[in-house]
């Protein structure tokens, strides 16, 4: 399980340490920020707290004109300032970007792992076939791409589908899922959004085992297949806290069949 930093720029500071300290007395986990969050500088300032436990990742934002394997290298550097590390655990492309040869990215990518800068690389919003692409030119520099990160919870499943999760499986990939409580909307028990069939059935699960809904969908999503980790985006101590206790029982069988029929009528 991760935790996702994409509002902690916004966040009082004082509740994004004491986030961080709890994910950090939890054990190991993983820690999900980007340049484009702004949250970098909020992360390293937890970092600089002492020694952690936890993946650091962070991703490249590729736009029209940063294309160029060094710009991803000094963006890079730019992270690692923020974030105050010399090496990160792993280092993302936030997306791929329309007409631009994936080598590009590929090359940036190995250039950060051999240089020292980063442990491993990964994609994020990559399809089957790029993630395929990109792995392909990685491994002809002996590195293996180590995770796609892609919207996916019980509201939005078409990684399922589209041919990612089993991408994931064949290349032994992570899935990094984000969204996995579809911002917000699989954490309460009424949601205009969702139907009411998932949320009776998330509802009934969560009364048996004694948790909240929230922990029963991010339980599916780590029952659904071992190469899922779910990056729950939280501000909130007490919400990072239920989010790692997600993690310490299972779904039956017959549940985990229960949330996939009834879920299936909510997917977009
Ligand atoms: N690669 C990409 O393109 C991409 C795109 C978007 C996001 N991401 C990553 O994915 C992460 C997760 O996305 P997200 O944070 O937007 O959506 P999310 O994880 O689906 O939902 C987060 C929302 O749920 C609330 N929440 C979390 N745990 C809760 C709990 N136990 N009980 C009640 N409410 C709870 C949070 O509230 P509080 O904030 O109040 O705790 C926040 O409002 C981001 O932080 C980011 O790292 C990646």
């Amino acid at each position: 399980m991760g935790i996702g930093t994409n509002k902690w720029r916004r966040a009082d500071r004082g509740a994004a340490l004491e986030t961080y300290r709890t994910i950090h007395d939890a054990g190991p986990s993983m820690i999900d920020t980007a340049e484009s969050y702004f949250s970098e500088r909020v992360v390293g300032d937890c970092l600089r707290t002492g020694p952690t436990r936890a993946v650091i990742a962070s991703k490249f934002l590729p736009l029209p004109g940063r294309t160029s394997p060094r710009r991803l290298i000094r963006a890079l550097d730019g992270s690692l300032a923020r974030l105050g590390l010399e090496t990160i655990d792993l280092y993302y492309v936030h997306y791929p970007l329309p007409l631009i040869d994936l080598a590009i990215f590929a090359e940036g990518l190995v250039e950060a792992v051999k240089s020292g800068r980063a442990r491993a690389v990964g994609v994020a919003n990559f399809n089957a076939d790029q993630m395929r692409r990109i792995a392909d030119h990685l491994a002809r520099a002996s590195i293996p791409l180590a995770a796609n990160q892609v919207n996916y919870s019980l509201l939005r499943r078409a990684a399922e589908t589209n041919g990612v999760l089993d991408a994931c499986r064949e290349l032994d990939v992570a899935l990094v899922a984000y969204f996995p409580l579809a911002s917000g909307r699989l954490t309460q028990a009424s949601n205009s959004m969702v139907t009411k069939a998932l949320l009776m059935c998330l509802a009934d699960i969560a009364r048996a085992h004694d948790v909240s809904i929230s922990q029963v969908a991010l339980n599916w999503l780590l029952a659904r297949d071992s190469h899922v980790i779910p990056i729950p985006g939280a501000t909130k101590p007490d919400h990072a806290r239920a989010n790692l206790d997600a993690l310490g029982w299972r779904l039956s069988e017959t549940e985990f069949d229960a949330i996939d029929r009834a879920s299936a009528k909510d997917e977009t």
